[in-house]
């Protein structure tokens, strides 16, 4: 099987690839809203279907406590190397929809992009791996066993695959996990992710008086929660945008100044970066490039604060209790159980008597680090230098799926984070989009990456 048959498949294929894509992203299958939960089991069904119509041999919906998994597999030869995808089918909340030009769960095809909720958050990445499974099965090529895990929670934390991955260890045997669900540099620069970052997230609550005040009868001695919680805000960063958390920064690993300069050999445009965001002015930590400050480097963030009257017109009101969700990215080796806790005795510490404070810790993950020496990146690495004509350059992400973590420890298998997206998708912003050209592209090269793998991997069992 060459370029040219494979290419020739897409193209007399393609608008049906893209109609079924579309069919997909019709189905509003957000998980974190449970509004939508009958929406997510039939999407999950309507997955199962769509593996079956692909050629595998069994699919199956598993039921969890929370959102299902799909789980199927096509085993063609039990000494043959086993490939296990691994998707999410569910997506973010689409809100703020009156932001979007189109409606989130109505997609549509504009200017050689598909724009949807999910397009590139992962159902247009998944499912390249179902329409390049077809194309092998097809062609009659497929030169190694396949699994497929796409679960429905990945935008919730994956709570219920931890449990499933640690009850399926049988089936789930593989020899290498390859995911789609992370970007490229641009479309003529291929890259592969080789890094993830790790996160803690907490929820804060300020609490001052035990109920709201009138804010000129007690304004002036009783101490207000939001303008407290503000300065605990702002005082969480020094004036170098260092985290004040102690110990915050004990284990993160210095990335070695070669590391770092070959890290930024990488294509980057910081004018078209800043423009395609909408600001006039970077900002990382002192001593590190905004590429860096995304990638190598941990983070605190505020992604939600409220508090007090917020309705139309003025009510002069001392609120009784402020809020905010404060997220942490982190990085090699940071831990997200003791950066929670220390943030939490940090928390505490800095608040004033004059209010008492609240933490409470949410889902996290791990940070990882994939190597560039071992089959799996060597086949992502041919199979991309195939179909794109350059060699991928490996690359730090900036995001998370705390899974990949659980998967070498449970599994004792590595991932290859070979992802087709873009940074300039808006992922989990409104207008998702997520490139016909990168879609497929993505089924071109995956058929590349399953016979380089079963060569390499083949030359390794034996
Ligand atoms: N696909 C993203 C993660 C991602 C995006 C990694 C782009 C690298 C580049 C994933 O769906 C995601 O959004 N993860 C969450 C994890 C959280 C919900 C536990 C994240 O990073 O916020
Ligand atoms: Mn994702
Ligand atoms: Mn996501």
């Amino acid at each position: 099987m060459d370029l040219n048959q494979v290419r020739a498949y897409i193209n007399s294929n393609q608008d049906r690839f893209l109609e079924e894509l579309v069919e997909l992203l019709k189905i509003p299958s957000v998980s974190a809203d449970s509004a939508y939960k009958n929406d997510v089991q039939i999407c999950a069904e309507h997955v199962k279907e769509s593996l079956l119509s692909a050629g595998v041999d069994v699919a199956e919906v598993c039921q969890t406590d929370g959102h299902p998994i799909v789980y199927a597999e096509k085993i063609v030869d039990p000494s043959k190397p086993t490939i296990l995808v691994y998707g999410h089918y569910d997506v973010q909340p689409a809100d703020p929809v009156e932001l979007w030009n189109s409606p989130p769960f109505e997609p549509v095809i504009k200017d050689g992009k598909i724009y949807a909720r999910g397009s590139a958050d992962d159902k247009g990445q998944f499912y390249m791996h179902v329409k390049a499974f077809e194309l092998l099965q097809e062609m009659g090529e497929l030169p190694c066993n396949v699994k497929f895990m796409i679960e429905g929670e990945e935008e919730v934390g994956s709570v219920n695959l931890g449990i499933f991955v640690k009850e399926n260890k049988e089936r789930l045997k593989a020899d290498v996990i390859l995911i789609s669900d992370t970007s490229i540099i641009d479309n003529d620069t291929p890259s592969i992710t080789v890094g993830l970052r790790g996160l803690s997230y907490v929820e804060v609550e300020v609490t001052g008086p035990s109920k709201d005040l009138h804010s000129g009868v007690y304004g002036g001695a009783i101490d207000n929660p939001i303008n407290v919680l503000c300065e605990m805000i702002a005082s969480l960063k020094d004036d170098n945008d260092h985290i004040t958390v102690e110990g915050f920064y004990d284990r993160v690993e210095e990335v070695s100044a070669e590391d770092r300069a070959e890290m930024a050999k990488a294509p980057f445009n910081k004018e078209e970066y800043m423009a395609a965001v909408g600001v006039r002015a970077t900002r990382s930590e002192k001593g590190y490039s905004p590429r860096e400050g995304a990638s190598i480097r941990p983070t605190l963030d505020v992604n939600g604060i409220w508090g007090g009257y917020i309705g139309e017109g003025a009510k002069t009101v001392l609120p009784s209790k402020a809020n905010a969700k404060i997220s942490m990215r982190l990085v090699p080796d940071q831990d997200p159980i003791e950066i929670t806790e220390l943030f939490r005795k940090h928390f505490e510490k800095i608040a004033p008597d004059t209010v008492s404070v609240k933490v409470e810790a949410h889902h996290g993950g791990d940070p990882i680090v994939i190597p560039t020496d071992f089959p799996g990146y060597v086949a992502a690495s041919l199979a991309m230098e195939d179909t794109f004509g350059k060699k991928p350059i490996p690359e730090r992400g900036g995001g998370s799926i705390p899974i990949v973590a659980l998967f070498e420890e449970e599994l004792g298998l590595k991932s290859i984070l070979m992802g087709f997206g873009l940074d300039s998708d808006d992922i989990h912003s409104p207008n998702e989009h997520y490139g016909v050209f990168n879609y497929l592209k993505g089924i071109e090269t995956i058929p590349f990456f399953h016979l380089h793998f079963a060569k390499l991997g083949l030359a390794k069992k034996i």
